[in-house]
Parts: C-alpha cells; structure tokens; sequence
C-alpha cells in the first residue's frame, strides 16, 4: 500500500503486514513528520475486546457498557455488541432498538438498519431474546458456526475504532464466535471465592480456542465490587489476583451506589454522576484500555 506524508507529499510504499495491528500514527523518514493513518488499512481496523466470565452477575454489561461510552467520550468511534439473550446492553443505555446482532448475521437486515446509534459516536447491536434463534442457528451448522459473527463483523470493522462486546453467564455458541473474533479479553472478577475459581474455569475454556487462535489473549482482569469494609477478606483476594495475573490486573472498580442506580435511568455513569466513585473508577478503566 502506498501512505503519503500530508506534510512534505512523499509517497511510502509499505507492506500492510508490517504494520502493527493497533498503530494509528505514521512517521515520515523524509521529513520526520508524524501524522494519522487512515482509510481502509488493517493498521485502522477496530480494537476488538471482549467482556466475558462464566460466572454470572460480576459486573460484565455495567463494565462494557461504562467502557464503551468512557471510549466514545474520549473521541473515539466505539461498537457495543449484545450478544446476551438477557438484552441488557440496551436496557442499560435506556435505548429500545427495533433490530440488532440477530438481523445482521441472518442478513435480514443490512448494517444501515441493524446499527443504532445510542450516543455520540457509540453504535450498538442490541441483543436479547431474537439470539435465541440465532444461537440454534449455529448450533445447526455443519461447518464454520463459530465463524459466523466473524464473517458478518468483517464488512463494518474498520468503521470504528472499538469492537466491545458483552456476553452471557455461562458458555454458549455467541460467545465461542466471540472468541473466535476479538483478539483482546477482560475480565471482570467480584471479588469472591466463587468467581476467583470461576476465573480459572474460563481460564481453561479459553485455552480450547487459543489452541486455533494465537492472538487472543487476556488482556485485562478488573476487579469489581470491591468493597473496603470487608478490608481483610478484599485485600486478600486481591493479593490472590496479582500474585497470578499481576500485570493484567487493572485498577478496581469499587461497589458503588451510583453504578446500581444507572440501569433504572438508562444512563451510564458518566451521566448519571460524573462525580461518583464509580465514574473514576471506570475512567481509570478506559485509559489503561487506551495505554
Ligand atoms: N461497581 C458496582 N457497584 C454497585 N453495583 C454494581 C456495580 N457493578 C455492577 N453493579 C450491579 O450489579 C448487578 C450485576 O451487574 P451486571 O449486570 O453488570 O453483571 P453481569 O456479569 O453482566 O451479570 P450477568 O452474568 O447476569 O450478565 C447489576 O444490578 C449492576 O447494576
Ligand atoms: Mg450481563
């Protein structure tokens, strides 16, 4: 592909396998000027992450919802996708999209009418009961089910600068076609018992997918619900967590009044109290995402 410098007009031919998936900035060796990268190149295809655990109710929706919308508050072009059938993506945005993820893979609908626009410059795929069907879709497969999010991801990618994804407690066939798609996972662990041991479970589920896809890999592990009042029992846990996974562990997100309120209003935290503790504590989220 050929890259010109806006500031001096020499023309680069680079190979696009040379650049880094994530690079967005260019150096010109003529004129040392640094400039953006844009159009189609694989250097400006979407950071995919997804948000997954087995274990249920860790703060999996609350934390892909605030991420995306911290993203998109922070100027960038940020797709959410639902692939619960409990739908809370949008219930939490306080948003009721007429179509979502469902339409598009079947291709009923084309992305023009599957996307939502919820906020500035934050797309959603809504989810909720219409994957139902779409999951036995998969499972009826004979060949490639797992690919199909994938395969219909592939036409918009490069439209965003995030792909962020929630998924479902527990293991189904969306959030396998996740993995086979994102190359980034977080993890959000409550910190208890259960959910540490829920942790290595996923730890072991993940490793099956890795076997075909060296690129993902765990990328953040979050704790969630921290709550300083059970200081002992927390602080050990947390010990537990760096002692395994240190430098992937991000700074925790505190239990906090004000992230339970956001669904009943259909806000995300930055709305609801840009002030709370749960606001700082998902913004420190978004800029070790932006690291
Ligand atoms: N930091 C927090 N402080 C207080 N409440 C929180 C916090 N994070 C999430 N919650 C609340 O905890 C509940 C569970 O959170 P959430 O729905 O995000 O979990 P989940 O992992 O997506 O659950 P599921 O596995 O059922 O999809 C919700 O009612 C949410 O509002
Ligand atoms: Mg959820």
């Amino acid at each position: 592909m050929i890259i010109m410098c806006p500031h001096c007009e020499k023309e680069h031919k680079i190979s696009e396998d040379k650049i880094p998936t994530y690079s967005k900035k260019a150096k010109c060796n003529n004129c040392g000027n640094s400039f953006y990268l844009s159009g189609g190149t694989k250097a400006n295809s979407a950071r995919r992450i997804s948000v997954c655990l087995t274990k249920g109710g860790v703060g999996k929706t609350t934390t892909a919802v605030n991420l995306a919308a911290g993203l998109a508050n922070q100027g960038h072009k940020v797709l959410l996708v639902d692939t619960d059938t409990q739908g809370q993506v949008c219930f939490m945005l306080g948003v009721n999209p007429p179509a979502g993820l469902t339409e598009l893979i079947t291709e009923e609908l084309g992305p023009d009418e599957a996307l939502y626009e919820a906020r500035e410059r934050l797309w959603v795929l809504s989810g909720g009961r219409p994957l139902a069907g779409l999951k036995r879709l998969i499972d009826r497969q004979d060949f490639g089910g797992e690919l199909m999010l994938s395969n219909t991801l592939k036409q918009i990618q490069n439209d965003y600068d995030f792909i962020i994804f929630d998924t479902s407690p527990g293991w189904d066939s969306l959030t396998v076609n996740v993995l086979f798609y994102v190359n980034e996972v977080l993890l959000p662990v409550s910190l208890e018992a259960m959910t540490i041991q829920g942790l290595v479970e996923f730890h072991n589920h993940l490793a099956a997918i890795q076997k075909y896809r060296n690129e993902l890999s765990i990328k953040y592990i979050v704790p969630t619900f921290m709550d300083m009042r059970v200081k002992q029992k927390t602080t050990n846990f947390l010990k537990n967590l760096y002692t395994h996974y240190h430098k992937f562990v991000c700074p925790p997100v505190r239990y906090n009044n004000a992230v339970s309120q956001t669904p009943k209003y259909g806000m995300t935290i930055f709305e609801y109290d840009p002030n709370s503790k749960g606001a700082e504590d998902y913004n420190k989220l978004v800029k070790r995402v932006l690291q």
